[in-house]
């Protein structure tokens, strides 16, 4: 979604915005813009496309200024257009906007009823306008500021400029994170701590009504009263050098490469390796809990969706896995015993922070599985479980879905442990199956070059289904997902048993269909499918283990083997494979990996 940077700096802020920008364009965009105060006014560089389409524009028309704004676009209101990016000005107001505002049709009616004129198709541009309008009614910046924030619904993060104020930036807050940077005699505004990362660790998170005015040397926060409120300066992590690509070609290349250490990262930090037991932190009581409901979006819903076959068969603790834009609004019936669990690497996804705040308001206990600890999720919940990947970048969620359902393993051991559904050593032995995922994991990333050569193939193809059993169908889920994103082929997940009832019809010789299948409970029943889909003229790719391709019915065009492991770890260990897949199918059809079409990695926006 939309990023924002503002520097209020000692010199020119026009490279830094520029760097900043790139640093924001793993969110997701389609054009981007810059504005300064140049001898007293505002000027604007804009450009639709990419950020090198606004470096070209700046080529030719620099901007010479030491106070400045920044903006990557992610289209909602009005089409991807160099007269829709940002920033949009109104009199004296030039402003950057993340979020959507509600009332902006209304707004705009009256405003015009008031003989004002707009040029873009934005929502954005109706809050440049009334600001402005308060600021000619004579009220200063920041009254102005308050008086137009008082007048919007929806969601929004904005850094304004004015003209003729050349030590100032302002900001706010509501639905849409916003953080205040503190530098040495400079400051800034960004839209999470990656913005300003290049230029400062120290910030603090605004909170939801807050605004802010930013000179050179303080930043001037006031809450959604009005009154003069201070926010806790971190020391944050998100430091320049934990985002660099390194020699991988893509952020997404490197995320998959990435996921041994962030895995172990993550499970150490759930377990107690002296003793072999699982260690969550939070103090939630398991055995005394009703059910899990589970609210999630995209792939960290698929990780719920594994988090359910985990939790409900080891710990026999009801879980209940929704979507959280449908969650919200069908007025599910909450029990107060019940434990939400948000799940989210970004902690910013609109719908699942609705779909929490509405179990929250149930009475609900509630806990974010988040791999940004200072999200505004994590500052919710009752009980924070960070996953510890690091950074993820490319907009194809990857690390941090292994991450997630590590966490989720954990939690079932635990759970199960604390219900009584397992005995002491039998914890102990789970737990040192979950130590074991991190080097499995890398043995399964080797299978690179053999998976590159099946991608290959499935770039050709129009359609491609995958089918799996057990934990294997949300896997197949997971691989569908990440093949659609990133090379724009069509393909749909099922449970393989589902194959009968419908998707068996799509089969014919053009159709590659992955099939997921280690050598489990489940793979009888998944070499039958395989047989079904071979019969029918069926390109099977077939992700099994060593055990499961010494007992595979012959005829798979190919079969990717992946190591061995316990079934406990399997999701684990075989997500490596799809998500190689689907990156190498990108690579091969000239895709832009980490930043596939329409698509934004923190969906700020219902
Ligand atoms: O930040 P979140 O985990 O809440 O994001 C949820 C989804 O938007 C995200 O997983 C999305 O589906 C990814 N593009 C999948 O690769």
């Amino acid at each position: 979604m939309c990023g924002i940077i503002g520097i209020v700096g000692t010199g020119s802020v026009q490279e830094r915005l520029i760097e900043s920008l790139k640093r924001l364009e793993y969110r997701g965009y389609d054009s981007a813009g810059i504005a300064g105060v140049v001898d007293g006014h505002v000027q604007r560089r804009r450009a639709a496309g990419k950020i090198k389409a606004l470096e070209d524009v700046l080529a030719g028309d620099p901007l010479n200024a030491t106070v400045g704004i920044g903006h990557t676009r992610w289209a909602t209101h009005g089409g991807p257009s160099t007269r829709n990016a940002h920033p949009h000005t109104a009199g004296r107001v030039t402003l950057v906007h993340n979020g959507i505002i509600e009332n902006y049709s209304e707004l705009r009616e009256a405003l015009k009823a008031k003989g004002r004129t707009f040029e873009s198709d934005t929502d954005t541009e109706v809050i440049a306008a009334l600001v402005d309008s308060e600021l000619g009614s004579g009220k200063p910046p920041v009254e102005a500021l308050k008086a137009a924030l008082d007048q919007l619904s929806g969601a929004y993060a904005i850094g304004v400029l004015i003209d003729g104020e050349d030590d100032l930036i302002m900001g706010a807050r509501k639905g849409s994170p916003l953080v205040v940077g503190y530098g040495k005699g400079e400051m800034f505004l960004g839209s999470d701590a990656l913005a300003v990362g290049p230029f400062t660790n120290r910030i603090a998170y605004l909170e939801e009504g807050d605004y802010v005015a930013i000179d050179h040397g303080q930043a001037r926060i006031f809450d959604v009263a009005g009154k003069p409120a201070k926010r806790e300066i971190r020391t944050v992590v998100a430091s320049a050098a934990l985002v660099e690509k390194g020699n991988y070609r893509h952020f997404m290349e490197k995320e998959i490469h990435d996921q041994p250490e962030g895995c172990q990262r993550t499970i150490a930090a759930y377990v107690d390796t002296l003793t072999d037991r699982t260690a969550i932190l939070g103090g939630i009581d398991f055995a005394g809990l009703e059910r899990i409901q589970i609210v999630a979006c995209g792939t960290a819903h698929i990780a719920g969706l594994m988090g359910k076959y985990l939790i409900e068969q080891l710990a026999d603790l009801p879980v209940d896995v929704e979507i959280a834009s449908e969650f919200r609004y069908r007025k599910p019936s909450l029990r107060a015993g019940s434990l939400a669990v948000a799940i989210s690497q970004s902690g910013e996804t609109a719908d699942t922070l609705a779909a929490l705040r509405y179990c929250q308001a149930a009475g609900m206990q509630s806990a974010a599985i988040v791999n940004a600890t200072e999200s505004t999720m994590a500052r919710e919940v009752d009980v924070v479980w960070p996953i510890h990947c690091g950074p993820e970048i490319g907009v194809a969620s990857t690390k941090a879905f292994t991450a997630q359902i590590s966490v989720l393993t954990a939690l079932a051991i635990a759970a199960a442990r604390a219900r009584g559904k397992i005995d002491e050593a039998e914890e102990q032995r789970m737990v040192r199956v979950l130590m074991e995922a991190p080097r499995l994991i890398a043995e399964s990333i080797q299978l690179e070059e053999a998976v590159r050569l099946v991608a290959v193939e499935i770039a050709k193809a129009r359609d491609v289904l995958y089918l799996g059993r057990g934990p294997m169908y949300p896997l197949a889920l997971e691989g569908a997902l990440k093949l659609k994103e990133l090379s724009y082929i069509h393909a749909e997940g099922y449970a393989a048993g589902e194959l009968k009832h419908g998707p068996i019809a799509l089969v014919d010789d053009k159709t590659p269909i992955v099939i997921l299948a280690p050598f489990d409970s489940y793979f009888e029943k998944s070499a039958s499918n395989m047989s079904e889909v071979m019969a029918r003229g069926g390109q099977v790719v077939f992700i099994t283990d060593p055990e499961g391709q010494r007992h595979a019915p012959a005829g798979a065009r190919v079969v990717v083997t992946a190591p061995r492991c316990d079934p406990l770890i399997a999701p684990l260990v075989m997500s490596a494979p799809i998500q190689l897949l689907a990156y190498y199918v990108a690579v091969q059809k000239g895709a832009d990996v980490d930043q596939p079409r329409n698509l934004a990695k923190s969906v700020t926006v219902e």
